[in-house]
């Protein structure tokens, strides 16, 4: 599904102060700011499939497991859904496989966005090549300012209603949930513990990002979340903190 963004005519009147504990999705959106890449740069990205269309992207955590956000799978059923690794495009090449199962946080907050996250479980397993890579999930955060890339299919605006068939990616910044935060930016108490932030001046992840891997280290450090808009000066974009999610990850991975 989508990137939850806040449109900016939404958030107009809250720019001066008080901002919505409500969030808006928007019909799919892509990476802002980025270029053009290659599966091979990003061999854990998937992506998401729904009803034939691109939805969300994802990561490979193991053969035949997949991390997404939970605001990706709701009111959805497995059959619908399928998963194409292995292509830079989204809508043709590498290998597109079923969805047997999945299983979103149990404390996914549509309200809040707290615990967006969810794994998938393949109906057959994929097979590792240079283009089919699982990544590992961070055990820690990085610090605030570490370099992180993000990569999708997502739009390349706020509010486009048109996506790229070719993959692509955007560096960024950590921007820690304590910075996040804090009054340097400008979400303040709406950043909670499950969230890590990651920001550059005119580059973020959009609408159809969602659920794809923000990368740190080689290591997975978020999975696309939310944000006020794309790219909008002062909001970074928002990501479920994998570190913190981690345990969760590792055991629903077991039992999905
Ligand atoms: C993004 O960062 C990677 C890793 O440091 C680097 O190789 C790449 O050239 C950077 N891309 C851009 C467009 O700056």
């Amino acid at each position: 599904m989508l990137k939850f963004v806040i449109l900016l005519s939404a958030v107009a009147c809250a720019l001066g102060g008080t901002i919505p504990e409500g969030l808006l999705p928007q019909l799919d959106g892509r990476i802002v700011g980025g270029y053009d890449t290659s599966i091979t740069t990003f061999p854990w990205q998937i992506s998401l499939q729904r009803n034939g269309g691109h939805s969300c992207g994802g990561s490979i955590y193991s053969s035949y497991i997949i991390v997404t956000a939970a605001h990706c799978l709701q009111s959805v059923s497995a059959s619908s859904l399928k998963v194409r690794a292995g292509s830079s495009y989204w809508n043709s090449g590498g290998t597109l496989v079923n969805v047997a199962a999945f299983r979103n946080h149990e404390g996914y907050n549509p309200s809040t966005m707290v615990n967006d996250i969810a794994v998938i479980r393949l109906s057959s397993s994929l097979g590792f090549t240079s283009s089919i890579k699982a990544i590992g999930l961070a055990n820690y955060n990085p610090a605030n300012g570490a370099l992180a890339t993000v990569s999708g299919w997502g739009t390349q605006s706020s509010g486009s209603s048109s996506i790229p068939s070719q993959l692509q990616y955007v560096n960024l910044s950590i921007v820690s949930q304590s910075q996040c935060a804090s009054a340097t930016y400008g979400y303040g108490s709406q950043i909670k513990s499950t969230m890590i932030c990651a920001y550059a001046n005119g580059k973020d992840s959009c609408q159809g990002d969602s659920g794809g891997p923000l990368v740190s280290g080689a290591v997975l450090v978020g999975v696309v979340s939310w944000g006020y808009g794309c790219a909008y000066p002062n909001y970074p974009g928002v990501y479920a903190d994998v570190a913190v999610l981690r345990p969760w990850v590792v055991s629903a991975a077991n039992s999905v």
